[in-house]
């Protein structure tokens, strides 16, 4: 497959506190969204990849993130909107003609492996979308207004959903068109592909595949990579990719 990545990185970060939006901090001295096209770069299938940006500080963050990271294949960056939901529509609307695939993935999921990009687009065919989760270990329960338990969900039936998501580009476009003519409003890209009628394949996340958003979300990220960065001679002499 071919596939543009869409990577909406225009938030405000506000739940991070401080002044550096949380994708410009660093892991290892390396910007947040840098870790994060780096690791889109590594799939041979992912050709282009299209970062989308706070407007107004378009030029500077090309410099500093995108350049910094090496990657090739950001050929053009996009300005965000004010909401994530707008941001990603305005990397869609950039779209080449020949597109027909797109991922989308947060700025700030710095560490998802390659090998769950490569089996999220190798479950795509025969779907409109595939996406990554993992199954909650933690009880949910719906509730109301008012913080009063409506019902307890079935354990094993509940997954949390992260990005990469992955889609036709026709059923992406369609479902963004038709979202913003309803005037709904979904926390990610498969609910508004859900909601035309699209089929969704669920592929096993990982735990380690964080977005970081709060100040707590930082401790781990830098654990997380310590640890990568430790076990990453022992994975080469095993004869593994990274
Ligand atoms: O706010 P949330 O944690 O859901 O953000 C997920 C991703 O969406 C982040 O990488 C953030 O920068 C991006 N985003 C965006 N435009 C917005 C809000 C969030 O690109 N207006």
């Amino acid at each position: 497959l071919k596939v543009t990545a869409v990577v909406p990185a225009a938030g405000s970060g506000t739940r991070m506190g401080g002044s550096t939006k949380k994708q410009f901090l660093t892991i290892g001295g390396t910007p947040i969204l840098a870790h994060t096209l780096m690791r889109l770069a590594e799939s041979p299938e992912v050709t282009e990849i299209i970062p989308v940006l706070p407007p107004d500080e378009l030029e500077a963050l090309l410099d500093s993130c995108v350049e910094c990271s090496g990657v090739s294949k950001v050929k053009r960056v996009v300005p965000g909107g004010k909401t994530r939901q707008e941001s990603v529509y305005n990397g869609l609307k950039a779209l080449g003609p020949d597109v027909e695939y797109v991922m989308v993935h947060d700025g700030v999921r710095p560490f998802v492996p390659l090998e769950l990009i490569e089996a999220l687009l190798h479950a795509l065919p025969g779907h409109d979308g595939a996406i990554l989760a993992v199954p909650s270990k933690d009880t949910v329960k719906e509730v109301n207004h008012d913080c009063m338990v409506c019902r307890t969900l079935d354990r094993k039936m509940v997954y949390l959903v992260q990005t990469p998501q992955v889609f036709r580009r026709d059923v992406i476009l369609d479902a963004y068109r038709r979202a913003f003519a309803d005037g709904f409003h979904g926390t990610d890209e498969s609910s508004l592909v859900e909601r035309i009628g699209g089929k969704i394949k669920v592929v096993m996340g990982s735990y380690a595949n964080i977005k970081i958003t709060t100040p707590e979300d930082m401790a781990l990220a830098d654990a997380i990579y310590n640890k990568e960065k430790g076990d990453a001679p022992k994975l080469r002499a095993a004869g593994g990719s990274r």
